[in-house]
């Protein structure tokens, strides 16, 4: 749903890199490089390489953008984004703050920290985004917290979450898309909402209930879950993508609904795997998936991808956001065991659809993107318009990359993710040390 800034990407590979190495049952054992410096000295000078990618853009955001939303890099200017009504609430430096500390990169972090205690306000007077807000402010004051547990971080984030509330005032406690948290007043106008924004939310909200012990956090979000498990869903159990927040109905039969079936599997995981209604709704939507005859595989190339049911029909189209599906599918065995009776149709798939998300890079000009690729007689895995074949920085194919890394050992996807990080400096790259 979202459009990351380039150290959003950086800092989700990291965190997958820290929390995918907690115990579980194993499939294939993850490659461990926790605990000390890996002895390859071409992995360590990439490794760095990327370090000193995050310190450009930061340095440069530091220096021409400071607390704005986010810098435009050829103008040079901070700008608002879309987000926040036109609030200027240093988004960038939120976002930034997991990836600082990963990095070790303590001073940038301090001063990030320094921001967020003394001039991060929620006093604005505009329409922001509960979806963003959740995910952009309380994923990142969250995540920093989980980090270095300062408490500056979790007085933030209970401050913004309780302004938030209001949004849920519905009949079904499905929110609103849209509060103005100085006013406390949601947009009631408008009733719909899409299912990635009315459902990837209980990652925030159930870690908020464990460090905080208030459990009307934990409560907000299962109550939409529940509301998902029981509504008639067309097709076999599989989820249309918007729905009315009033009556509960679904609006509208298609994309994008993505990351929500990666929150299924995650909370089913972050809650230490007691939440087995995540895990039951999880496998439901794969399984539908499957059962829709979603999972298609193009001729001549032979690459296997998931079309998207559009009115009851499958369309071969890939947006780029659903390649977090090829690490979503691997973490799944992973955590399930390789004797769950679908873990090899579900890693076969992980790898196959990987492939083909590569594949759609490797067929593009610069080797990035496209951000919507299509398979047709003539094309396959090729971005056909214009804008289709953008590249939005987006994180979910390295995110990919970095899972089936960890937990395949297999060394072609590090090697994957090194060509794309050469080519982001090669060709995304403004300003000051570009040349
Ligand atoms: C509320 O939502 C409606 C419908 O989407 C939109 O037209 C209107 O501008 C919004 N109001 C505010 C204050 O943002
Ligand atoms: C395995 O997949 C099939 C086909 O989608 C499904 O019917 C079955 O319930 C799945 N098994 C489990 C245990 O999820
Ligand atoms: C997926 O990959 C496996 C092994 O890599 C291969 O045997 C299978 O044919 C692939 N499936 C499709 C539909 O391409
Ligand atoms: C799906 O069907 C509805 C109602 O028949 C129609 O209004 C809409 O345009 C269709 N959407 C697409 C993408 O074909």
């Amino acid at each position: 749903m979202a459009s990351f800034p380039f150290w959003s990407m950086i800092c989700i590979i990291l965190l997958i890199i820290c929390t995918i190495s907690i115990n579980a049952q194993q499939f294939v054992k993850p490659v461990l490089t926790q605990g000390g410096e890996d002895p390859d000295p071409v992995i360590r000078a990439r490794r760095d390489f990327v370090k000193q990618m995050m310190k450009d853009a930061w340095d440069h955001y530091v220096e021409k953008a400071w607390g704005e939303n986010e810098l435009k890099p050829i103008s040079e200017v901070g700008q608002p984004g879309n987000h926040f009504g036109g609030a200027k609430v240093g988004c960038t430096i939120v976002d930034s703050l997991d990836t600082l500390y990963i990095m070790e990169m303590m001073e940038e972090f301090t001063v990030a920290r320094d921001f967020v205690r003394d001039e991060l306000d929620w006093n604005v007077d505009a329409s922001i985004s509960q979806f963003e807000a959740t995910i952009r402010f309380m994923g990142g004051l969250l995540s920093a917290y989980a980090l270095s547990n300062d408490p500056v971080f979790l007085k933030k984030v209970v401050q913004l979450t309780d302004l938030l509330q209001p949004v849920f005032d519905t009949p079904t406690g499905l929110p609103y898309r849209h509060i103005n948290i100085l006013t406390g007043e949601p947009n009631r106008t408008n009733e719909k909402n899409f299912l990635a924004e009315v459902a990837t939310l209980h990652l925030e909200y159930n870690y908020l209930t464990d460090i905080t012990g208030n459990p009307t956090y934990r409560q907000r979000v299962d109550v939409i879950r529940n509301f998902l498990n029981q509504v008639p869903k067309p097709y076999n159990g599989l989820y249309p993508s918007e729905l009315n927040v009033i009556t509960g109905e679904w609006t509208s039969m298609g994309p994008p609904t993505d990351s929500i079936f990666e929150y299924f599997l995650k909370s089913y995981i972050e809650t230490g795997l007691p939440d087995t209604l995540g895990l039951q709704m999880y496998y439901d939507s794969i399984n539908a998936f499957f059962d829709n005859g979603l999972i298609q595989t193009s001729s001549p190339s032979n690459l296997e991808y998931n079309s998207e049911m559009v009115n009851g029909t499958a369309d071969p189209v890939v947006h780029h956001l659903t390649c977090f599906a090829g690490g979503m599918l691997a973490l799944g065995v992973y955590w399930m065991g390789s004797e769950h009776p679908n873990a090899t149709r579900d890693m076969q798939l992980a790898i196959n659809f990987t492939n083909t998300c590569y594949e759609s890079y490797l067929r593009s000009v610069p080797k990035l993107g496209p951000v919507r690729f299509r398979f047709d007689e003539d094309e396959e895995a090729v971005g056909i318009s214009e804008t289709d074949r953008d590249w939005k920085l987006r994180p979910e194919l390295i995110e990919t990359f970095v899972i089936l890394f960890r937990i395949r050992g297999d060394t072609k996807y590090r090697d994957w993710g090194w060509e794309i990080a050469q080519n982001i400096e090669r060709y995304c790259k403004a300003g000051p040390g570009k040349g």
